[in-house]
């Protein structure tokens, strides 16, 4: 049990990586809140899987809402131990189809949304407490399709130091935990099968991640293990994009 007696909110927990995360975090003995934003059935269905009585509205983009959701965690338990900031959006398109709609809802969501959780989290983080922020192999090379998308991710990454060196003196750790192509809706959604054909070589191990293979690494930054890990990206991608 890596996370015994850890209080664990994972925004964008109902569904995909997020609710991954949160079952993991829970089988590793976390006490975790469970978010959502449209999805409150699968919410709740994450939540009881988990054996937690916090399953919680949260709209990222908006910090009323953020500063709703967090006190109720602190209110139930005192401390918000582990941030992992998952919550996202893609809106894909060629660059020159990117309209600002797509723009805002995405960097509102994805890059916005992460700055704002990360600022209303401090005055809930004990000393020696984890923000893990969702990045993306997007955010590292510029995907394709993806320019909202990546700029907010890169954005992510940016953002990871600049609160890392925020926070170091009380020996709270804040990384981004980058995922590569992993096998969700998210990617089905917004891929097409030929693009999942040209993609797939571009990979050293040939195939798209596990759910499992991103919430391990989740759970070796929210652990003790992970305690002199700060300010750092974790790329869980297979060897993408090397090639
Ligand atoms: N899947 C991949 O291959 C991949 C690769 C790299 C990085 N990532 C990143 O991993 C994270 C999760 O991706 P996923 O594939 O699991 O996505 P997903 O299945 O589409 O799930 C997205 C989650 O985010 C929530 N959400 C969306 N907008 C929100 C908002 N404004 N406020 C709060 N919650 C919001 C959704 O809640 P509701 O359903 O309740 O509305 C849902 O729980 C994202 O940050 C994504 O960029 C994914």
């Amino acid at each position: 049990m890596r996370l015994k007696g850890k209080v664990c909110v994972v925004t964008g927990s109902s569904r995909g990586i997020g609710a991954a995360i949160a079952r993991a975090y829970a089988r590793e003995g976390a006490t975790v809140a469970v978010t959502y934003k449209s999805s409150k059935e699968a919410g709740e269905e994450v939540a009881r899987e988990c054996g937690s009585e916090l399953c919680l509205p949260l709209d990222v983009c908006s910090r009323e809402s953020i500063r709703a959701c967090f006190a109720a965690v602190a209110e139930r338990h005192d401390r918000i131990d582990v941030l992992v900031n998952n919550a996202g959006v893609n809106r894909t398109g060629d660059f020159d189809e990117i309209t600002d709609e797509m723009w805002d809802d995405v960097v509102d969501t994805d890059l916005k949304g992460v700055f704002l959780c990360c600022q209303e989290a401090l005055p809930h983080l004990p000393d020696n407490g984890r923000v893990i922020n969702i990045g993306s192999l997007s955010g590292e090379y510029g995907g394709p399709r993806t320019p909202s998308y990546a700029a907010a991710k890169m954005g992510v990454m940016a953002l990871t130091h600049c609160m890392a060196r925020f926070v170091a003196h009380r020996g709270i750790t804040v990384n981004c935990l980058s995922p590569g192509v992993i096998d969700s809706d998210l990617t089905t959604q917004s891929m097409p099968p030929f693009l999942k054909e040209k993609i797939l070589p571009l990979i050293l191990l040939g195939r798209l991640g596990r759910y499992d293979e991103v919430t391990e690494a989740a759970i070796f930054l929210a652990s003790e293990g992970a305690s002199y890990v700060t300010a750092q990206t974790l790329s869980v991608n297979g060897g993408a994009w090397v090639r």
